[in-house]
């Protein structure tokens, strides 16, 4: 089980640089609209949420994620909207709450994907939208797909995410189909994110975020280094930049 029991600012400078464009695309493709009451299921630090406020006003939107310091953060970022500290697994919102429950780069870290989708159908009104989006991690795709590939080269039995619930293709969809989701529609969504040098992309490796981060938390200094001069080798030279790929799904509870 991974868990986000780190500093909101840690999140933001590993994921948030590619989050934030991603929650752009997937506010856009739950063609959220004014009027609508929205759900943000494991809403982190709030990159999604900001797209929600954005759209429909503080009082329209809610948002829940497990992990204490997220939920500290995003209340101080978003005062006026509802914030609860829980998991998708057990949504403490009544039958038809919302008109759309959505999930960004979360669907991977739920204990029971198919029993948080449920819930995410559950709370939803009949017809609303429930979508999900997690990187592809299987196809290398994923914004840390040359950080993985560094880490095979060195280490070949190193866990990485590819086989985390949603991250190949088809599988966020499959999930769906057993959460009792219905008119499920498969798509994907790409953001790009420019690096001015080698050491603006490593250095939030170093934070402890994720199964990424966690993994460089436990090399020792040389393992380490090693590493990072593998990835040097692997990236196009400073500036450039970095494509992330989500499988997307969006389907009707
Ligand atoms: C990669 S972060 C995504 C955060 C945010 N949605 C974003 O796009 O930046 C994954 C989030 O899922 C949360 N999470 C982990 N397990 C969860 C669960 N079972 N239910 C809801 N959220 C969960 C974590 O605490 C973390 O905030």
């Amino acid at each position: 089980m991974v868990t986000f029991n780190l500093a909101a600012d840690s999140y933001v400078r590993f994921m948030g640089r590619f989050s934030e464009p991603l929650a752009a695309q997937f506010a856009e493709l739950a063609d959220v609209r004014a009027g609508q009451r929205a759900l943000d299921v494991g809403c982190g630090p709030g990159a999604l949420t900001a797209q929600l406020v954005e759209r429909l006003g503080s009082d329209a939107v809610s948002a829940i994620d497990p992990s204490a310091s997220f939920v500290t953060a995003i209340r101080a970022r978003f005062p006026e909207i509802d914030v609860r500290s829980g998991v998708a697994e057990q949504l403490p919102f009544a039958d038809d709450s919302f008109d759309l429950a959505l999930a960004q780069l979360v669907v991977h870290f739920m204990t029971d994907p198919v029993a948080g989708l449920a819930e995410m159908a559950r709370v939803t009104s009949a017809g609303g939208l429930v979508a999900a989006c997690v990187w592809d991690h299987a196809g290398g795709r994923g914004p840390l797909a040359a950080f993985w590939a560094a880490v095979h080269d060195i280490d070949p039995g190193a866990r990485d995410e590819a086989d985390f619930p949603g991250a190949r293709q088809g599988h966020l969809a499959q999930l769906c189909e057993a959460a009792g989701l219905r008119h499920i529609e498969p798509t994907s969504l790409t953001v790009t994110v420019r690096f001015e040098t080698l050491a603006d992309w490593w250095e939030p490796f170093t934070l402890g975020v994720g199964p990424a981060g966690a993994y460089v938390a436990q090399l020792d200094e040389a393992r380490r280094e090693a590493l990072r001069t593998r990835c040097a080798q692997l990236l196009p030279p400073a500036p450039f930049q970095l494509g992330g790929s989500a499988w997307c799904v969006r389907a009707r509870a």
